[in-house]
């Protein structure tokens, strides 16, 4: 049961700047005029100005300080407060007869200034704001060389950060993504979206990754790869907030497998999703080998992990990998536009049920991202991984 006074008080918060605006031209459409001091007629400008200045305002300054402005304009321009009380229960005129009457005997030049100064805070304050929205550094966390980490508008962005090598995923971004997840999981973003700087989402894991295993170091490179990326692959498994990957371009290894354990998922129509495992002599990661089957099906996951087969996003979206897939023209606008008004729900509650959803498989998850990490171990030191990863490297050589 609504209370009749909420009711009211709640219309009038609703009651826009402009309606206050054309209260004033309403109210008083005539200011008679009898200075002629120079100071008087300077005030006066300045408060014929701040109300064109009023007009410009974007946001609305709120219930209060909308009520503070109808006050010392009626003030200003017809003196102290003589209309009748309004009858209780018009709840609007009452608030709007109490804040003139505040005013008591407050002369009109007084609230000619005071109206003035008011306006002038409100417009300094929001182009304040509206720098600082421009500002393309705004939010950007210190600290990080391959991804660029920002937090705005209650979202932490962990955008890959290396286009000229497709963002592919090197040791040093590894930790770096560890770190950034870390961060966001305890700030006050409501929710993290990871996504690609560039035309590429991610090429995923780095070939160059393998570089010290060709130079013989080949158990060392293995062993702490499949620690590395079992800790990597843990940080998404246990990451309490919604995580949404926003899909720029093409996905490749690591980068797509890591989509079963993001909340939502958002591509561009110009992405595709490719798991070239076999081809590379290695094995299904980031839990894919658990969440793929469950998602789309064990065939349909099967043509994806055991052979390769490259997906639209189209292709991605029907098979319930992706949530939904946008024009590239308009897809960082769409999309954004969708994150900034989820980012503005409740933020426990929305940790509270990801992290419900994710409790009924943590475990399993983590029991399945330390399988896949071991036979991967085994893989790296395969004939058929050394001989991919150096046809890789002898044809870019060629080129
Ligand atoms: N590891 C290391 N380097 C990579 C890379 C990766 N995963 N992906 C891209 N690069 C590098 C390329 O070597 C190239 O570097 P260079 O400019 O120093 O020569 C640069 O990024 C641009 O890539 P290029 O191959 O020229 O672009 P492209 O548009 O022709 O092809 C890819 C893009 C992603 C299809 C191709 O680079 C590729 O197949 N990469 C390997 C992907 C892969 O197998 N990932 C592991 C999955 S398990």
């Amino acid at each position: 049961m609504v209370s009749p006074t909420l009711t009211a008080v709640q219309r009038l918060c609703r009651r826009p700047l402009c309606e206050i605006r054309r209260a004033q031209a309403v109210c008083i459409p005539a200011i008679h005029l009898h200075v002629t001091a120079a100071t008087m007629q300077a005030s006066q400008e300045d408060f014929e100005k701040a109300q064109e200045k009023l007009k410009l305002l974007k946001n609305d300054p709120g219930n209060e300080t909308k009520l503070k402005l109808y006050a010392l304009f009626k003030q200003a321009t017809e003196g102290p407060c003589n209309s009748p009380k309004p009858s209780m229960l018009d709840f609007v005129k009452k608030a709007k007869w109490d804040a003139w009457n505040s005013l008591g005997d407050l002369s009109q030049d007084n609230a000619r200034q005071k109206y003035t100064e008011l306006v002038s805070s409100l417009i300094s304050a929001e182009s304040a704001d509206q720098k600082k929205d421009d500002s393309p550094d705004e939010g950007r966390h210190d600290g990080y060389e391959t991804i660029l980490v920002t937090t705005k508008n209650n979202i932490t962005k962990i955008m890959f950060n290396r286009p000229d090598k497709k963002n592919a995923i090197n040791r040093k971004m590894y930790g770096e993504i560890m770190k950034a997840l870390e961060e966001a999981g305890k700030d006050d973003s409501t929710i993290a979206v990871i996504t690609g700087n560039g035309d590429y989402y991610s090429s995923g894991n780095d070939l160059n990754n393998f570089a010290s295993a060709l130079a013989g170091e080949a158990e060392k490179m293995a062993k702490d790869g499949a620690i590395l990326l079992k800790d990597f692959v843990d940080h998404f498994i246990d990451f309490p907030k919604p995580l949404i990957a926003v899909v720029n371009g093409p996905a490749v290894g690591i980068s797509v497998t890591l989509l079963g354990l993001c909340d939502v998922v958002y591509a561009s129509d110009s992405a595709t999703f490719h798991t070239p495992f076999s081809q590379l002599g290695q094995s299904a990661e980031g839990c894919s080998s658990y969440t793929f089957p469950k998602i789309m099906g064990l065939a349909k996951a099967s043509e994806i992990l055991l052979f390769n087969k490259k997906l639209t996003a189209a292709e991605a979206c029907a098979k319930g990998l992706v949530t939904e897939v946008f024009p590239q023209r308009t897809f960082q606008k769409e999309v954004w536009k969708r994150l900034e008004a989820y980012a503005s729900l409740p933020k426990n509650s929305l940790a509270v049920t990801k992290q419900l959803m994710r409790s009924m498989e943590k475990e399993k998850l983590h029991a399945v991202n330390s399988k896949e990490c071991e036979v991967l171990q085994g893989r790296w030191l395969s004939e058929e991984c050394v001989n991919a990863v150096v046809s890789f490297f002898s044809q870019r050589s060629k080129l």
